[in-house]
């Protein structure tokens, strides 16, 4: 096995962080469908697709290194979300989390020596750039927007999700 086994459990530990994530974005996502706001709830799905692609990515990189793959329980999403701010807020607040996570992972692997932990890292670490800064753009809009006007920042949230495809 080339990571150790401290390693091997917070790998594993991250793999349910992700699963976490993806299942709380499916959760918002539930609750902007039912406030009528189909696209937030398209690209809050999309989202969570993309962080259980992050936990399939590290659950590989375990099997590529000869560890464990343990996977744990997931948590119930919080789902009592009434307003597209505070689901945006919570969404961020949830991407700086993901944030101290991946560094806390990029520390150990760099006080072990753990060269290729820590360049299978970098794509995280330059993931949460973008996923903070898309996020922090959304809250913005939000805030700027105001809750009644959550359908014109849809109309751009739909041109950005065209753009993106391209
Ligand atoms: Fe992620
Ligand atoms: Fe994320």
């Amino acid at each position: 096995m080339l990571i150790t086994d401290a390693m091997n459990k917070k790998l594993n530990e991250q793999i349910a962080n992700e699963l976490n994530a993806s299942y709380h974005y499916l959760s918002m996502a539930c609750r902007f469908d039912h406030m009528g706001l189909r696209i937030f709830a398209a690209r809050f799905e999309q989202q969570s697709d993309e962080e259980r692609g992050h936990a399939l990515r590290i659950l590989k990189y375990i099997q590529d290194v000869g560890g464990e793959v343990s996977l744990a329980a997931l948590a119930r999403p919080r789902d009592d979300y009434n307003s597209v701010l505070s689901i945006v807020q919570a969404a961020l607040d949830s991407e700086m989390n993901v944030t101290r996570q991946i560094n806390d992972l990029v520390a150990l692997a760099d006080q072990q020596n753990d060269y290729a932990t820590r360049s299978f890292l970098q794509w995280f670490v330059d993931e949460q750039v973008e996923e903070v800064r898309s996020m922090t753009d959304l809250l913005q809009l939000v805030k700027m927007a105001g809750e009644s006007s959550a359908l014109l920042v849809e109309a751009r949230l739909m041109k950005m999700m065209a753009a993106k495809k391209d």
